[in-house]
C-alpha cells in the first residue's frame, strides 16, 4: 500500500481524508515525527497549499499532499478567503470567526458563499494541484455541533441543514475538501 503524508495537524481533516482514501495509507505529521510549524504566508490558496506540501517534502523527503481552504463570501467580495482561519484576529478561533462573519452579514440578504479547497500533491518529484468547490449559503445563527470551523453557519446547496448538522459521510461526499480529495484519489488511482 502506498503511503503519503498529509501535511496537517488537524485530526478532523485527517479522519475525513483517510475515509475518502481507503487504498492509501495517509500518514499524519506525527506518524513521520514532524513537530514543527508549517509556514503558510502567501495570499492565495494555490500558493499556500504548495508552500505547505513543499515544506514537508523538503523536511521529510516523502511524497506529501497539503490542502488550503477558504470560505469565500459573495457579499464580502470573497472574504474571508485565504484569511479564513484568522478572520477575527486569533488563528483558529472558530467561535470568534463565526461571530465576526455573522455580524458583517447582518441585515444582508445576499448570503451566498462557497468553500474552496486547493490540494497540492508532491509525487515522485512532480507537483499537481486539485480544486474543490462547495457552494452554499451563510445562516443567520449557528446550528449544529459537528465538524469544525465555519460548519455551524454554512448550509450547502441542495440541503436545509448546516455542515455541523449533517453526518460526516454526507459532508465528505459533497464538501470542497471531499471533491478536491476525490480528484486526488482519481489521479492516484490512474498512477497505480
Ligand atoms: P485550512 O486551510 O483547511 O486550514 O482552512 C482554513 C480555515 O477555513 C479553517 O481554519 C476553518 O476556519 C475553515 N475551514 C476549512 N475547512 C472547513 C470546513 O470543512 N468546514 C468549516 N470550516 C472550514
Amino acid at each position: 500500500m502506498r503511503a503519503i503524508v498529509f501535511a496537517t495537524n488537524n485530526a478532523h481533516k485527517l479522519e475525513e481524508v483517510q475515509k475518502a482514501l481507503p487504498s492509501i495509507e495517509v500518514k499524519s505529521l506525527k506518524a513521520v515525527n514532524f513537530e514543527g510549524e508549517i509556514p503558510e504566508d502567501h495570499e492565495t490558496l494555490e500558493e499556500n497549499s504548495a508552500q505547505k506540501a513543499d515544506f514537508i517534502t523538503e523536511h521529510t523527503g516523502l511524497d506529501c499532499f497539503a490542502d488550503d481552504t477558504g470560505l469565500e463570501v459573495e457579499a464580502l467580495n470573497g472574504a474571508p478567503g485565504v484569511y479564513s482561519a484568522r478572520y477575527a484576529g486569533e488563528h483558529g478561533n472558530s467561535e470568534a470567526n463565526m461571530e465576526k462573519l455573522l455580524s458583517e452579514l447582518e441585515g444582508n440578504s445576499n448570503r451566498n458563499a462557497q468553500f474552496r479547497t486547493v490540494v497540492t500533491l508532491n509525487l515522485d518529484g512532480k507537483q499537481h494541484q486539485f480544486e474543490g468547490i462547495c457552494k452554499g449559503t451563510i445562516t443567520t445563527e449557528k446550528q449544529g455541533d459537528k465538524g469544525f470551523g465555519y460548519d455551524p453557519i454554512f448550509i450547502p446547496e441542495g440541503y436545509s441543514k448546516t455542515f455541523a448538522e449533517l453526518d460526516m459521510s454526507v459532508k465528505n461526499a459533497i464538501s470542497h475538501r471531499g471533491l478536491a480529495v476525490q480528484k486526488l484519489v482519481d489521479f492516484l488511482n490512474k498512477q497505480a
